[in-house]
């Protein structure tokens, strides 16, 4: 457990301290300014002593700020006070941050400018969480509150941009879902099992202005009995643990169940909480076992009436997987906790007999009407994603109601004619999405004609008319054959309906 008391949100206090930190410019680009981008890169991959070398006698508000709240590092009092004129150092004490003695402030939590994208475009947020390893110098304790990390970006990026009346994110850390989807929600609940997450959630809501957001402690669904909520996020303690003496179980990351147990609670759980029409998105591992594909297990758990969308980008070997989450943890292999750990992991999927674990992105719905049912491996770079899964649900209720009369061609799409030396036919014809998911698909010469007509001068009935002519082929026939795979198009974003 962790020896430093929590934080004690206060809107008074924390309205002073956000008018210092807004005073001061502690923002992402302001300190990337000051101490240099490479520093400021560096930091990211946990080294803090490039910062403090380029900024080692620099006694300004954002140098002193930086030092204190970014790094962690004890500063003088007389220099805080100066950088802190509206809370004081004893403010910041009372807010649970920081101790002081007449010397020294010496800080108990982080507190960081993140900036954000997603599909209101970028943001930015003061964020408190714990001292981080770097600020510790060593392990974290068990109920470590995490800040923002690159799970929570991802999940951040493929929250589908809509405006929901009720929102709820579970697993709330220091918040940062709640507060992004706060910006589209009437009001959002923000649940965590730890009092401490909560209490950094709160504050951070408090720092950032941000009103709409109730906070509960509780585990899973259990403090939200017989609500429901338009939107769901989550990026739930999904990471598989061993349940072996020795091993640590962080709470930021590991939901104390055996396996992949806590995910498939969720998304059987889950429904159950969504408004009709409700979504639900989290982020998960999956594991593949007993011969049947992590991807099958879970569309297994979900009931076939629900929307469920599934995009795993990575898997990874029982050893692969361990690995990650054993250095995570801070132990390295030059430790000598390292191999009972990596035993103890290995051991468990073993035992279980699996042989891979999937990372990836859910999406459930409540949708009506024929049910959306896809799961698909996307390893490529991706880009919007958000706004990608909203326009394939989007597309999915339109094609529920028939073809499109008028389709077109997505701006982002292009095409790519590969031909053997001295062939002027095409052997392999693919159409490029520039954004969202970055698909490419192969399509034959019908196909990348209809695409190509596809500029809002034909009909798709004209344009499907005119290829049948040019091919020479009856009309149902060539239709039978192209209507899968335009569907298939329209369902990617590669072709739009006309409005
Ligand atoms: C990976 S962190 C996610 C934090 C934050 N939402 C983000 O995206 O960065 C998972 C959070 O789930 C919380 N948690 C762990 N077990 C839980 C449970 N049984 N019920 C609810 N929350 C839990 C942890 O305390 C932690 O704050």
């Amino acid at each position: 457990m962790s020896d430093t008391p929590a934080p004690v949100p206060e809107p008074l206090r924390s309205a002073a301290l956000a008018a210092d930190l807004e005073a001061a410019d502690l923002r992402s680009e302001p300190l990337r300014r000051l101490w240099g981008e490479e520093a400021d890169d560096a930091l990211a991959r946990g080294m803090r002593e490039p910062i403090l070398r380029a900024v080692a006698d620099d006694t300004s508000v954002l140098a002193t700020l930086g030092r204190l709240l970014v790094l962690g590092m004890p500063q003088p009092r007389r220099l805080v006070e100066a950088a802190l004129p509206r809370l004081g150092v004893d403010g910041l004490v009372a807010l649970g941050l920081a101790t002081a003695d007449t010397e020294l402030v010496t800080p108990t939590a982080l507190l960081r400018p993140q900036s954000f994208v997603d599909a209101d475009g970028i943001g930015e947020w003061w964020i408190a969480s714990d001292l981080d390893e770097v600020a510790l110098d060593g392990a974290l304790p068990s109920d470590h509150v995490l800040g923002v990390g690159g799970a929570s970006r991802t999940l951040a990026e493929l929250v589908v941009p809509l405006q929901v009346e009720r929102a709820l994110d579970l697993g709330t850390g220091c918040g940062i879902q709640a507060l992004l989807v706060a910006r589209r929600a009437g009001s959002v609940v923000a649940t965590d099992i730890s009092a401490r997450a909560l209490a950094y959630a709160e504050l951070n809501a408090q720092l950032n202005g941000v009103s709409n957001i109730e906070f509960r402690q509780g585990s899973m669904f259990e403090p939200l009995a017989g609500e429901a909520f338009d939107l769901i996020v989550s990026n739930p303690p999904f990471v598989i643990t061993p349940r072996s003496e020795g091993v640590p179980e962080y709470e930021y990351r590991d939901g104390g169940l055996v396996g992949d147990a806590l995910v498939e609670q969720f998304v059987r759980t889950a429904p159950a909480f969504l408004t009709p029409g409700g979504i639900a998105q989290l982020l998960g591992n999956w594991e593949s076992k007993g011969g049947v594909t992590g991807l099958a297990r879970l569309e297994a758990w979900v009931p076939g009436e629900l929307d469920l969308w599934v995009i795993e980008r990575e898997q990874l070997s029982p050893l692969a997987y361990a690995e990650l989450w054993i250095r995570d943890g801070g132990t390295t292999p030059r430790d000598a906790a390292f191999t009972p750990l990596l035993t103890a992991w290995l051991d468990d999927f073993a035992a279980r007999d699996v042989s891979s674990i999937g990372f990836g992105y859910v999406l459930l719905r409540r949708g009506s009407g024929t049910p959306l049912r896809r799961t698909e491996r996307l390893a490529q770079p991706v880009s919007g994603v958000g706004a990608a899964l909203g326009v394939g649900i989007q597309a999915h209720d339109l094609l529920a109601q028939g073809m499109p009369a008028m389709l077109l061609t997505a701006t982002d799409v292009t095409e790519a004619r590969h031909l053997m030396p001295g062939n002027d036919d095409p052997s392999v014809i693919e159409l490029r999405q520039g954004g969202g998911f970055a698909r490419t698909v192969n399509v034959d010469p019908a196909l990348a004609a209809f695409v190509g007509a596809c500029d809002g001068d034909l009909t798709v009935g004209q344009i499907a008319a005119a290829l049948a002519d040019l091919f020479e082929v009856p009309f149902r026939e060539l239709w039978d054959d192209l209507e899968p795979r335009i569907r298939s198009l329209v369902f990617d974003g590669f072709l739009v309906a006309a409005e």
